[in-house]
């Protein structure tokens, strides 16, 4: 393999191999990305036909690893896969390090081989670390080192036969094969490429630890994204403690599923039942506050939309939206301001997802329409009531997916009613039908 560096345009593709200020084919300024090819790899002429394999399902079944961490293998899809290449990202201190030594050294309880590499810690640090979140004896079989050079970790992988390596991170790696600063794209490219290679060809599982840029990015742009089998994003707001980790890519299973923690003064805590995490502390008869249920993959729980109306001090009136998506926000204001003649032309509208959580659920839509209403009228919502259905731009309130299953959520909660578009019902759960906003203004009344 002979590694050229060469520079595409990243609008209209073109490859030069010189660096300029403009692109010599469209014309665009400042386009040319550096790149990496292999500049043999066209002589390579595959002549002989490929031997073709039969599917077994036994086989892909069982070369899931399980870490025993349960939010982790959720949201994997049942563990982590024999030869897959997995990046885990985040922001920088959100807690990727921590999560993939506490996964490391469940596994290396059980028996298998880990080696974790870091080129960000040291060897004392991580022990330490390890010590402090893993409170047993650190098992034989988990080993660390510190490394930053591309080459010596290959070397030392295919010595130590790992069940599992961790690379943390693919920024403080670098390759004496190819140009470029560690972190660049061509290093973050080839370094990807080799262990995809040591996955592949080894069947050795890595987790590739990426930091993401400061616009939300990875660092090393999709270039990684495309490569890998698999990409987790661990998300929280950093100041509060909640962290969920969710599947962007996920070649071997759904990208629905979220896994839950609690990042605690021991490390990061399971959260097995969401919806008492989320109801702790609310205080009843708030007013501007309402509940609903979302569904992250195959799980209900139970959520707290926030509203505060308040009049504007300039003309145009501020909406923000912490823990959901702004433009909604701004487009169900729309809707309650022509539809229920609520007054909305002259408000401020904050709204927030108690708990730090992130929802994208549009069912939780009329739950935030009536918390906006509550908070506009000063009255609070009665309580144990919660709210399912997306608003409309004409103001219908449409039924939700998987009606049941967030329903049951709501009775084992020990909910009394519920208010929204729905079909289905279930025993000691009443529900109050709302096929519009006026539906929902009369209820309110
Ligand atoms: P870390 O895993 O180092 O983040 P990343 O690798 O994503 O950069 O986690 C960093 C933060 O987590 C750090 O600010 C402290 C916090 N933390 C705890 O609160 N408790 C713990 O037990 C650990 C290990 C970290
Ligand atoms: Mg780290």
């Amino acid at each position: 393999m002979k590694i050229k560096t060469i520079y595409v345009c990243s609008s209209c593709n073109e490859q030069t191999t010189k660096w300029t200020g403009k692109c010599m084919r469209c014309g665009a300024w400042d386009s040319l990305i550096e790149d990496a090819v292999d500049s043999e790899s066209h002589k390579l002429i595959e002549t002989k036909s490929i031997e073709v394999r039969k599917v077994s399902l036994e086989d892909s079944f069982s070369k899931r690893i399980t870490s025993g961490i349960e939010e982790f293998d959720r949201v994997l899809g049942g563990g982590i896969v024999g030869d897959g290449l997995l990046l885990l990202t985040g922001d920088p201190g959100i807690g990727k390090s921590t999560l993939s030594l506490q996964v490391s050294l469940e596994m290396a309880k059980s028996g298998k081989k880990v080696l974790y590499v870091s080129g960000e810690e040291s060897v004392d640090q991580i022990s330490m670390r390890a010590r402090r979140i893993f409170k047993q004896e650190i098992p034989e079989s988990f080993s660390l080192v510190n490394a930053h050079h591309l080459e010596s970790v290959v070397a030392t992988i295919k010595k130590h036969k790992p069940d599992l390596v961790i690379a943390d991170s693919v920024q403080t790696l670098s390759s004496e094969k190819v140009s470029g600063m560690p972190g660049s794209i061509v290093q973050t490219r080839h370094i990807a490429e080799v262990f995809m290679d040591v996955a592949k060809r080894d069947g050795i599982p890595v987790i590739l630890i990426g930091h993401v840029t400061k616009d939300g990015g990875l660092a090393g742009p999709k270039v990684l994204e495309h490569l890998v089998d698999t990409v987790l994003f661990f998300e929280g707001d950093r100041y509060q403690n909640l962290r969920m980790l969710r599947a962007l890519k996920n070649r071997f299973g759904s990208t629905n599923e979220v896994g839950i923690f609690s990042m605690k003064e021991e490390g990061l805590v399971e959260v097995k039942n969401p919806s008492e995490i989320f109801l702790k502390g609310r205080k009843s008869g708030a007013i501007g506050s309402a509940l609903s249920v979302t569904l992250e993959g195959t799980r209900p729980f139970v959520l707290e939309i926030q509203a505060l109306t308040n009049s504007a001090d300039y003309s145009y009136p501020k909406r923000a939206a912490s823990g959901m998506d702004g433009n909604r926000v701004q487009l169900l204001t729309a809707v309650l301001n022509k539809h229920a003649k609520l007054k909305m032309d002259q408000q401020d509208v904050y709204v927030n997802v108690a708990g730090g959580f992130r929802v994208r659920d549009p069912a939780v839509d009329l739950a935030l329409v009536a918390a906006i209403i509550s908070s506009r009228n000063d009255s609070p919502l009665p309580e144990q009531v919660a709210l399912i259905g997306e608003v409309g731009l004409s103001a219908e309130v449409r039924p939700v997916s998987h009606e049941e299953k967030r329903l049951k959520e709501l009775a084992k909660l020990g909910f009394k009613e519920v208010w929204g578009n729905i079909e289905k019902k279930i025993d000691g759960l009443m529900v109050k039908k709302v096929t519009d906003i006026h539906d929902l203004m009369k209820l309110l009344k």
